[in-house]
């Protein structure tokens, strides 16, 4: 059987994300990286992904060793290529977080063990694994609901549509109009079984929604645009009280975070009763083990 990866959410099939999602809620964690070890790779700062994937390694009986890009060299040191292939003598698995989604891909093409994209410019598919296990645990089902992502079509929305579509969930994105998804964008998300829908009003996103989503308005590596962007989104996509009630009354609120309060978020909805914060966080550690099990198992 060839390695499976994982990049994109995609690279799971819908049956294969629900398996891996209802593995990653309740089964006892067995022991598949016993005696292995997962390499770990940071181009950019991490919290939640360093940890939890360093402890779900643990779960399962393996060891983690976690590195900076500088350590390495990626394409300075050493090519992409070579450092795949020289993690793949020693680790079951390689991890890497980096700002050109190219160089996973790369990574990924050269390895012989599975690659795991920890988040890239494009995507970031361990944040939405644990996003949907969060939803999937406070509503019973991710089939049918509407999740409204108010703020930037980034690396966090696109994964989170695409897996939102896999398990047959309404994904709809508000943001203002220099600011959208593409056409391929659009296309792999329709791919993935529910087309996307993107509105320039945030209200109206939110209307009748069970998730209220927001993510940073200048992600990692977009420093430069900051002003910009910030000036573009300020004034009427911060997720407020005055939004969440225009949702269900039972919507909840979801932040892969950091987040930045007062930009795109209050301080009332992240710290308030709707917010689902820190079980996604949580979730991000039981979402790992569940990959990690799939693709130790599938190759
Ligand atoms: N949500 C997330 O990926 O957090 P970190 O950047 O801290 O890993
Ligand atoms: N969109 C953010 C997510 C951080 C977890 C970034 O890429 O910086």
């Amino acid at each position: 059987m060839s390695v499976r990866h994982f990049l994109e959410v995609d690279d799971l099939n819908a049956g294969e994300l629900a398996q891996i999602l209802t593995a990653s809620s309740g089964s006892p964690p067995t022991q598949v990286l016993k005696g292995l070890g997962v390499a770990l790779l940071f181009e950019k700062p991490s919290a939640r992904t360093r940890h939890s994937m360093e402890i779900a390694v643990v779960q399962l009986g393996g060891h983690p060793v976690s590195i900076t890009g500088d350590e390495v060299g990626i394409d300075q040191r050493e090519s992409a290529e070579d450092i795949a292939r020289t993690l793949g003598c020693y680790h079951a698995a390689i991890g890497a977080r980096v700002y050109h989604h190219t160089v996973v891909e790369r990574m990924a093409a050269a390895s012989p063990v599975p690659v795991i994209n920890l988040l890239s410019d494009r995507a970031h598919p361990l944040q939405a694994l644990a996003d949907l296990l969060t939803i999937q645990q406070v509503f019973g089902e991710i089939d049918g609901r509407r999740i409204a992502y108010v703020g930037d079509p980034n690396n966090v929305a696109r994964s989170l549509a695409i897996g939102a579509g896999l398990m047959g969930a309404e994904f709809i994105i508000a943001s203002p109009g220099g600011y959208r998804f593409d056409s391929s964008d659009l296309n792999r998300i329709a791919k993935s079984g529910r087309a996307a829908q993107q509105v320039e009003d945030p209200g109206r996103a939110v209307d009748g929604a069970h998730v209220i989503y927001t993510d940073v308005w200048v992600s990692m590596g977009q420093e430069s645009e900051a002003e910009e962007k910030r000036s573009a989104f300020a004034g009427s996509y911060t997720v407020d009280d005055r939004l969440m009630r225009r949702a269900t009354p039972d919507a909840i609120f979801m932040h892969c975070l950091p987040a930045h309060v007062g930009w795109e978020v209050t301080e009332e909805v992240l710290h308030g009763p709707s917010s689902r914060i820190w079980l996604q966080a949580e979730n991000r550690m039981h979402a790992a083990r569940g990959l990690l099990t799939f693709l130790l198992r599938h190759q």
